[in-house]
């Protein structure tokens, strides 16, 4: 195994592979709520930069749904991380925000799409990431679209499983 580049301590507790604890709740104004499982892996092999990969499920018939890849970067001696991410949709986008204790807050800065990507277009994405005492990991995500403000989308919570 590599050493975790030093850039890279304050995010340590990140590392590994988390299973979802029990299905996420998907919502959206404009959607039907629906349930999913998720695997998070978090790796790294030296570099200043982390690499994962996001997997989700239909809640009941495990079939693959939403998927997403990307690199995590600190800016060296401050608290500034930055998201870099590609998901199966194909959306792109840029994220960054800040790490508070154990606790990751992240906006997009950047988001593109391919050119015959279905409406409506998302705007805007919050994410945060928490770590808890109870040492699960919490995501939220919110979203603007086109025609809806800010709002959660996503929320789920995991357990580590390696
Ligand atoms: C719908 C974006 C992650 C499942 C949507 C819509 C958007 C969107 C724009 C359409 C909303 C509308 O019609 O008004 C995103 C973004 C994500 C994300 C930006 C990540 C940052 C996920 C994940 C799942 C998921 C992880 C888990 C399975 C769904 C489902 C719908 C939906 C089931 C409703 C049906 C559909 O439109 O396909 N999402 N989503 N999404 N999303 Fe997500």
């Amino acid at each position: 195994t590599v050493e975790l580049n030093p850039t890279l301590l304050p995010l340590e507790w990140l590392l590994g592979t988390w299973e979802c604890d029990e299905p996420g709740e998907g919502s959206f104004p404009t959607i039907k709520p629906f349930r999913y499982t998720e695997t998070l892996h978090f790796s790294h092999v030296g570099q200043p930069v982390i690499n994962f990969m996001f997997n989700a499920f239909h809640a009941e018939s495990k079939k693959p749904m939403h998927r997403e890849c990307g690199f995590v970067r600190m800016q060296p001696g401050t608290n500034r991380v930055a998201f870099i991410i590609a998901q199966n949709s194909g959306l792109v986008e840029i994220e960054e925000g800040e790490l508070t204790g154990q606790q990751l807050s992240l906006q997009s800065q950047q988001l593109a799409r391919t050119s015959f990507a279905k409406e409506p277009y998302v705007k805007q994405i919050c994410r945060v990431f928490q770590l808890r005492s109870d040492g699960k990991l919490e995501q939220t995500v919110s979203m603007a679209t086109d025609n809806q403000p800010l709002m959660q989308h996503l929320r789920i919570t995991y357990r580590r499983s390696s």
